[in-house]
């Protein structure tokens, strides 16, 4: 028997609605546990012998999973790979199938991957109208122009001519023909940390994510370790 949950949170859960529409819709008789009418939402349900409907649909129940992983160089970011150990290559478990990579951060950029099988958190962020930051940190080879940091809150012009959304750059230390510095997006086009350097004539030379949101990576989470995002990390994501 595996842990059981409340019909609200259940549902909820499933995107029939909020707490509250839950318990409403049963209050209407809209729902069925195990062929019996629930006028109430506090049930407690096990998911793998319990039959819930709601509406005469039967809804099962899929248990969401939250990882950070500290993606390494040389693994792809997808679910297969012909050629590549990829990222789920490096996580465990049962419910492997179903969980994929947020996002793409290339082969030989390090850092914040989250991993899960929610379809509609990650639609939500990285959707750029939900404004999601993402903050990289990057060793880049060539002189930046000495207005850099404003042509980063412009939007900069890539070689094919897209303009990309206000980005922030702060940068952290400035040598001979080298910089660290830190870049803020809200999009994530194709490579476009690397193309935002590129069209001012410099090459990053290292990339690492370090924050998504409310998520930020953990010091202590070496390239290619993992761990599930605590309770309070995945409500911060959804709000
Ligand atoms: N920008 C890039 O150029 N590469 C990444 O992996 C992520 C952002």
């Amino acid at each position: 028997m595996g842990e059981k949950i409340r019909l609200d949170k259940y549902l909820a859960e499933m995107g029939l609605g909020t707490r509250s529409q839950i318990k409403e819709a049963a209050r209407k008789g809209r729902i069925r546990v195990n062929g019996v009418t629930e006028k109430g939402a506090e049930k407690k349900i096990d998911p793998d012998s319990d039959t819930v409907l709601f509406d005469g649909q039967e809804i099962t129940y899929v248990r969401m999973e939250y990882y950070l992983l500290n993606k390494p160089q040389g693994v792809v970011s997808a679910t297969e790979d012909t050629l590549h150990k990829t990222v789920l290559d490096l996580i465990d478990g049962k419910r492997k199938k179903e969980l994929f990579p947020v996002g793409r951060l290339d082969i030989d950029t390090e850092g914040l991957l989250l991993i899960t099988n929610d379809g509609d958190l990650a639609h939500r962020l990285l959707s750029p109208r939900h404004h999601v930051d993402k903050v990289y940190y990057a060793v880049v080879d060539g002189e930046l122009p000495e207005d850099a940091p404003q042509q980063f809150k412009k939007g900069i012009t890539l070689k094919d001519g897209m303009v990309t959304m206000p980005a922030g750059l702060e940068i952290k230390e400035a040598g001979k023909g080298t910089a660290q510095v830190l870049v803020t997006i809200q999009e994530g086009k194709f490579h476009q940390v690397k193309r935002m350097f590129q069209a001012m004539g410099c090459r990053v030379t290292y990339l690492k994510r370090l924050s998504m949101g409310p998520l930020r990576l953990d010091e202590g989470l070496r390239p290619g370790e993992y761990r599930p995002l605590t309770e309070e990390e995945v409500q911060a994501l959804k709000q």
